[in-house]
């Protein structure tokens, strides 16, 4: 038997139901928000990540699956769907649209990571970018979009952490003073952390272990570090969240792993989920367009990984609707056969959901299938239904039957179940 590769996951018939359930509550929500749909490929050349998301990353230094295609070009499968948005833009003009454009995408992601709960080789990500402007205002649309999408599936205990890690001009001096403290401190630290000490030091902040974590609780803080525009900006979208109802907390200690960054940095965090608990990241990234070859242009968006929201949804109770076929239709012997393929293919006309047998059972096992597959209502097709014209409907949830005539099926089955 051939495996399914480490890392990756199948979304089985039985499972794809919830998909499509979070998928639809955030594309309502989009056009709610007044944002559209874009869909860029799969893979892109693998300069656009290495530029976009920075070469001192872990994203790109270990995690991108690049291959050589047979043109021989680099080429990558998304990490992430920023940069692919951030070329489109640029390749198509966009900024000729009117601005801010507000876009989102749910798309698979390809990390070479090491697999556990909540971190895979393939996931998927329900993205939003808003283009073309630098007001805290946008960030506050993008972030209260996070929290309703969160909030409108059901979803407790996530706080919002928030952060502002400057422009390139006052990162410079603060990277500068993080530099200084930690050297002295490099030997007690860890080697990811040594490793990240010239590449990456804002990285520092956030590492995991608890040795480091202490080294880092004495570092110098950005706060103290902004140009004035900077804490402008940070304290005005603070004080719009507060307008607006968001909950969120300061902390300093979140940088992102991607370099594109400026100003405004969240994530939503819980604690349910364990050691991956970040359902969501994000912030500004003012200089990513040009950086890629684009006119300057203001962006803020963020990402939520899919499989970790549908975790926590299942870890916290949250029920789904369930996906059940509408009618069965049953018949009594082998002869009945093509009366009820005729009547399914009518149900189906008329917009009802509905199944019938085609492998000749007993209706013994007919019922027992149609209870197995959740139908909500039975119809039986026999000789005397036929010959009399009338037909039972009967609720499988509570064994109720009632009566019709055999050419108002379609008709009565659309009003009982579609209203
Ligand atoms: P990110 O923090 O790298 O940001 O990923 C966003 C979310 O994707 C994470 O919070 C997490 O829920 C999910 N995720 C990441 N890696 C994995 C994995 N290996 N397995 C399962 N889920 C994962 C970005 O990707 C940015 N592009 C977000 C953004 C959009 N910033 C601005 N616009």
């Amino acid at each position: 038997m051939i495996n399914i590769p480490k890392g990756t996951k199948d979304t089985l018939p039985s499972e794809s139901a919830k998909w499509r359930y979070i998928e639809d509550s955030l594309r309502r929500l989009s056009s709610l928000y007044n944002v559209r749909e874009i869909r860029t490929p799969m893979f892109e050349h693998t300069e656009l990540f290495v530029r976009g998301i920075g070469d001192g990353t872990d994203v790109v230094n270990k995690e991108m699956y690049t291959f050589e295609d047979k043109g021989g070009r680099s080429i990558t499968l998304k990490p992430e769907g920023t940069a692919s948005v951030a070329r489109s833009f640029v390749e198509n003009s966009l900024d000729a649209m009117s601005l801010p454009l507000k876009m989102y995408y749910i798309t698979p992601c390809f990390r070479y990571e090491r697999p556990q709960a909540g971190r895979l080789r393939e996931f998927h990500q329900f993205g939003l970018e808003i283009y073309g402007a630098s007001s805290p205002y946008l960030d506050l649309d993008c972030i209260t979009f996070a929290y309703e999408a969160l909030t409108g599936l059901g979803l407790k205990n996530i706080r919002l952490h928030l952060n502002s890690i400057g422009c390139p001009e006052c990162r410079k001096t603060y990277t500068a003073a993080l530099k200084e403290y930690f050297a002295s401190h490099l030997d007690e630290m860890c080697s990811t952390c040594r490793e990240r000490y010239d590449r990456n030091p804002l990285r520092l902040l956030d590492c995991k272990s608890p040795d480091c974590k202490a080294i880092a609780a004495g570092a110098p803080r950005i706060s103290d570090y902004l140009c004035d525009g900077c804490r402008a900006h940070h304290a005005k979208l603070q004080e719009l969240l507060k307008g607006a109802g968001v909950p969120y907390e300061i902390d300093e200690g979140i940088v992102r792993g991607l370099d594109y960054y400026t100003r405004t940095v969240f994530e939503f965090v819980t604690e349910d989920l364990g050691a991956q608990g970040t359902v969501c990241g994000g912030g500004r990234y003012d200089n990513l367009v040009q950086s890629i070859g684009g006119k300057p242009t203001g962006c803020v968006g963020f990402a939520m990984g899919l499989e970790r929201i549908l975790m926590l949804m299942e870890k916290q109770g949250i029920t789904f609707p369930d996906e059940r076929v509408g009618v069965f239709v049953m018949s009594q012997s082998a002869d009945q056969a093509d009366a009820c393929m005729r009547i399914t293919a009518e149900l189906r006309r008329a917009g009802v959901s509905a199944d019938t047998e085609m492998t000749g059972r007993s209706l013994k096992a007919q019922f027992k299938y149609a209870d197995k597959i959740g139908a909500r209502f039975g119809i039986v097709i026999g000789g005397n239904e036929i010959s009399s014209g009338t037909v039972k409907i009967k609720n499988l949830s509570d064994g109720t039957e009632e009566e019709c005539a055999l050419g108002d099926i379609a008709a009565r089955m659309k009003e009982k179940i579609n209203g």
